[in-house]
């Protein structure tokens, strides 16, 4: 469900079947402070005599760690939660991965609503199942599909994401439109100013769009043997970066923005991709506030070296996913030295 004040929804979802087991709303102090008052209220008045847990987790990657889900799990059993409860993970990305796993083996598995309250949220991490934490060794390396029952996603509560976050979303929806729908670039550079707003009009479409695409690509291939690769687009470069610099210098969606232009860079060369098409990109990037390029040079052997890390590259040459034109991607192995020169390219 995508539309503007739809919180209530949640409520109609918890009442049709949860009688008699409680439910657990998993969330952060951030999203905690602007909307525990307004979802309370909407699951008194549209679930009445439901028992809720309100959960906190610490805002931030930092709390998709194995202390954390230790806690919610001993949280989950003094409510005590039931084979019929429902988790709702009302918040970001890293509550929908943490919240989502605890869910995913909690009684080894109760219901998920999804209720992601980020751009990069609704329009990718709550859709397809993937959840999960991180480990000291490297970011999501231990968790499980587990698909939510559904997913609620209010454009309402995205007037109060901060500016850089809701751009770092809209990175992934550039991508969506670069692998599936180039339609999509066309609301981008034709509406940036109410997309930019964050106004609910302006967002419907983008988000519509990017979820359908997404769960397009997750139904053909849900634990990612295949296709789904293509979700990977600028992703490459783009997690090599955030690992070479020890994550939190710069926002998922800003490395990934880096990335899509070294992608469409190397599509340029290896794949066909008209040089046009490639600016008007790196375009779209400018227009929305997103880097084009590191903001401190990074030595490409490092970025190299991040990129054969990753646990998404195959064995031998580093697969990348490029693009033959805008709308169209296929997966490609590169040549290190390839890789190397559009790297250099990019430290100016
Ligand atoms: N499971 C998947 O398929 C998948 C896909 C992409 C990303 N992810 C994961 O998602 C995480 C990133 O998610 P994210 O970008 O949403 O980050 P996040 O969850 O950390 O949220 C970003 C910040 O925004 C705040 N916030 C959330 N909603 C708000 C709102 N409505 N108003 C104001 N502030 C709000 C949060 O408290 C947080 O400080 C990463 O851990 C990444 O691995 C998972
Ligand atoms: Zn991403």
């Amino acid at each position: 469900l995508i539309g503007a004040g739809l919180l209530e929804e949640v409520a109609a979802c918890l009442a049709c079947r949860r009688a008699g087991s409680p439910a657990a709303v998993v969330t952060d102090p951030v999203v905690g402070a602007f909307y525990r008052d307004r979802l309370m209220a909407a699951l008194a008045k549209g679930a009445p005599g439901l028992r809720v847990a309100w959960i906190e987790v610490p805002a931030g990657e930092g709390a998709k760690r194995l202390s954390e889900l230790e806690r919610l799990y001993h949280q989950f059993a003094g409510v005590p939660l039931d084979r019929r409860s429902v988790v709702v993970a009302f918040g970001g990305g890293v509550v929908g991965d943490l919240a989502g796993f605890a869910a995913a083996t909690y009684l080894r598995g109760i219901d998920l609503i999804q209720v992601p309250t980020t751009l990069l949220a609704q329009v990718d991490a709550s859709v397809g199942g993937k959840t999960g934490i991180d480990l000291p060794e490297g970011k999501n390396l231990v968790g499980a599909f587990h698909q939510p029952r559904r997913v609620i996603a209010d454009l309402e509560t995205l007037q109060t994401l901060p500016a850089a976050q809701l751009r770092a979303g809209l990175a992934e929806v550039i991508k969506y439109g670069v692998i599936a729908d180039p339609s999509l670039l066309d609301i981008l550079e034709a509406q940036r100013e109410p997309i930019l707003a964050g106004e609910p009009a302006a967002l419907e479409e983008l988000v519509v769009r990017s979820c359908r695409i997404k769960a397009e690509v997750v139904a053909g291939d849900e634990r990612e043997t295949g296709r789904r690769a293509i979700l990977n687009f600028g992703h490459t470069i783009g997690h090599a970066l955030e690992a070479a610099t020890g994550y939190g210098e710069y926002l998922h969606g800003e490395a990934v923005a880096i990335g899509m232009v070294a992608a469409a860079r190397l599509s340029c060369r290896l794949a066909g991709l008209p040089a046009g098409e490639a600016r008007r990109l790196e375009e779209l990037m400018r227009a929305y506030g997103l880097p084009s390029a590191p903001r401190k040079p990074v030595a490409p052997e490092r970025l190299l070296e991040a990129a054969r890390r990753d646990k998404k590259a195959r064995a031998g040459d580093v697969h990348f996913v490029l693009a033959n034109r805008l709308g169209e991607v296929d997966l490609y192995p590169v040549p290190e030295r390839v890789i190397r020169d559009t790297l250099e390219t990019l430290n100016g």
